[in-house]
């Protein structure tokens, strides 16, 4: 199963991802978890990539398009991957488009998560105190400031993805205000509709 997750800050992609995960037996592709991991090593991607998403930025296409492009060449992504924040410009699409070719693979979809703007910043909101609660660090981007940040980069620069793909009849929109619970049972029964579902459950055997 090779799918893409889309949708705004908040929305569910890493929620939903890690369902997935746990379901289908494919790897989750996070290029925000990557980028967070370079910064936290103060990689030279790290060092680049630090003030940028501090701000709410979109890291430069070539840097994060070079990270999935050796992420996908490592062995476990051969079963099949969900990408959970990336492709997030059209010329990231592109350039995916590029590499599957390459490697003669299919994309099944691309499952976009609608959800509303106030519901977006209450999620973050709530993830803050949680984590706060579990004396955990909070992510420098999860303020009120950032946010309004990283929400203006989806709508510029992500949301003409949904066209991108609505064009290459990959797109599955799914209601991303239902309980996380019932969001994984529609993505399962819209995958199951396309075939994805029984194509995993084969390749996982
Ligand atoms: P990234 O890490 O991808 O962050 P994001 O897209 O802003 O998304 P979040 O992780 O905040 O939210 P999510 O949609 O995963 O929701 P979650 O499941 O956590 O990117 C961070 C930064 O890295 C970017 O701003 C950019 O700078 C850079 N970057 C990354 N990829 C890039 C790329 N390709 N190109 C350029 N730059 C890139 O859920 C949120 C909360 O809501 C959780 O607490 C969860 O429990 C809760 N929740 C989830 N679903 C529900 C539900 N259905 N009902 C109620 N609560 C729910």
């Amino acid at each position: 199963m090779r799918l893409i997750l889309l949708g705004p800050p908040g929305s569910g992609k890493g929620t939903q991802a890690q369902r997935l995960v746990a379901r289908y037996g494919i790897v989750q592709l996070s290029t925000g978890e990557m980028l967070r991991a370079a910064v936290a090593a103060q990689t030279p991607v790290g060092i680049k990539a630090q003030h940028i998403m501090a701000a709410g930025g979109l890291v430069p296409d070539e840097i994060v398009v070079g990270i999935i492009s050796d992420r996908l060449d490592q062995p476990d992504a051969a079963k099949g991957f969900i990408l959970d924040g990336f492709p997030r410009t059209v010329p990231q699409a592109e350039a995916l488009d590029e590499l599957l070719k390459k490697k003669r693979i299919k994309l099944d979809a691309v499952i976009e998560l609608r959800v509303n703007e106030s519901a977006l910043l209450q999620r973050v909101e709530t993830r803050v105190a949680e984590m706060r609660a579990r004396g955990e660090d909070v992510r420098a981007d999860d303020t009120p400031e950032v946010l309004t940040n990283r929400l203006a980069s989806y709508r510029s620069q992500t949301e003409p993805l949904i066209h991108y793909y609505s064009e290459r009849r990959k797109l599955l929109t799914v209601d991303g205000m239902m309980t996380i619970e019932a969001v994984t049972l529609e993505i399962d029964r819209i995958l199951s509709a396309i075939g994805a579902v029984e194509e995993a459950k084969a390749a996982k055997k």
